[in-house]
């Protein structure tokens, strides 16, 4: 069978999906795999075990990351595969699996058609891409390429107050491997996670890039005191000072409207009862654009938030950086390989720029990255009921196949 005309397995690629989907699996559907957890250890021990059934030689990285590497005619480069296994507290099946998975897939299609190739291929399943428990998101694929030292990387805490260094040892995977030294090509297959797919009828998404992030907590520190007697000329309400920057980011990002969104996805209060004002608030907000420019301005518009709000209420704050990645292009040539290849596939395709961060946009500092996105059903992801129908995900499948002969199959 002439390579071009190799195909992935459909139910093979599903049942793949609803197996890893069922370790962490929640009551009513979705997944919790929050990263380094006992339930992410066992999606990990049944990735490395699925990778050793298809002949792939594992390996594990100080910092967690897990490759599996099939063997080539020579040594050279790898083509890397990859996104990642962790999932937020309620995620869905499919955000990251699907790009190590249809990896799998794509080993699989090839063993069973006896295809050798000429440059290796590698599926990655990098550490702590979501970032929910340990700050910054895509710290895996960060270490991975020297964007973040290892020691600094390890001494990260926990939402949960937890060291990441104890918890990768707590679960087996402070590795001593390494990933793939030189890497021809990065590609990452992911759903969308978002509705443009989906409301144009478009089969593949040609990622053009990744949008800028920024993630800031803000602890507000005001003093808590009886609800009932305190006059509000004299109150320090942490609380409401919260409230009030949380509204100012919705009302500041409106405003700017274009590409620039904004969310308080945390906010604490101590002690946090009904007749006791606030002493205490803390607070994220996330804010990301694909313009630095505009970001950076989004940015400015939070620090004079800040300041307005909390010199107002008499409280006093401090602010903390979690996350700032810059916006990131993907390599021309791959982008347009991947076009290419989901038209010669007779799939519609349409160029887009991702919302959420990726793997592929840290892997992008070191090698020529790109990425393919498939529809989400309602858009929605992040949620138990993310969903993406099956002839989508064979179809970014096959596209993830065919771009990866070409790299390792000149
Ligand atoms: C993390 O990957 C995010 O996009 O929130
Ligand atoms: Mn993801
Ligand atoms: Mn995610
Ligand atoms: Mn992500």
């Amino acid at each position: 069978m002439m390579p071009g005309s190799l195909r992935i397995d459909p139910a093979r690629l599903v049942a793949r999906i609803e197996r890893l989907g069922g370790i962490g699996a929640l009551e009513g559907g979705g997944v919790c795999r929050l990263a380094l957890t006992p339930s992410e250890k066992l999606g990990r021990d049944h990735l490395v075990a699925e990778m050793t059934a298809l002949g792939l030689d594992v390996t594990v990285d100080a910092i967690g990351n897990i490759f599996g590497t099939r063997k080539a005619r020579r040594e050279g480069p790898a083509v890397l595969l990859g996104s990642h296994i962790d999932t937020v507290a309620t995620g869905g099946l499919y955000d990251g699996a699907l790009g190590v998975l249809a990896g799998l897939e794509v080993i699989a299609t090839l063993n069973d058609a006896g295809v050798e190739t000429e440059l290796p291929i590698a599926v990655a399943a990098f550490t702590n891409e979501e970032g929910s428990r340990f700050a910054p998101d895509m710290l895996g694929s960060l270490v991975f390429v020297g964007g973040l030292h290892l020691q600094e990387a390890l001494d990260i805490v926990s939402i949960d107050g937890k060291r990441l260094g104890d918890e990768l040892t707590a679960i087996g995977y402070a590795g001593t491997g390494h990933g793939p030294k030189e890497i021809a090509a990065y590609f990452e297959l992911h759903i969308e996670q978002g509705p443009i797919l989906e409301d144009e009828k478009i089969g593949i998404g040609t990622v053009m890039g990744v949008q800028g992030i920024s993630w800031t907590e803000i602890t507000l520190n005001g003093r808590s005191s009886h609800a009932g007697t305190t006059p509000i000329r004299l109150r320090r309400d942490a609380g409401l000072a919260a409230a009030r920057i949380a509204a100012g980011v919705g009302a500041f990002v409106r405003e700017m409207g274009g590409d620039q969104v904004g969310t308080v996805g945390v906010l604490t209060l101590s002690p946090n009862l009904v007749n006791v004002v606030a002493q205490k608030a803390v607070m994220t907000v996330d804010l990301r654009n694909p313009d630095e420019t505009l970001l950076k301005q989004a940015e400015a518009r939070l620090a004079a938030l800040i300041e307005t709000v909390t010199d107002e209420e008499n409280v006093t704050f401090e602010t903390r950086s979690l996350a700032r990645f810059e916006p990131v292009d993907f390599a021309p040539v791959l982008i347009d390989q991947v076009d290419e290849t989901a038209r010669a596939l007779c799939l519609s395709t349409r160029r887009l720029f991702s919302g959420a961060g990726h793997d592929a946009q840290m892997i992008a500092r070191i090698a020529p990255a790109a990425m393919i996105f498939v529809p989400s059903v309602n858009g929605i992801s992040h949620n138990i009921t993310e969903f993406t129908a099956a002839a989508d995900l064979a179809n970014g499948a096959n596209v993830l196949l065919q771009v990866t002969l070409k790299q390792a199959l000149p």
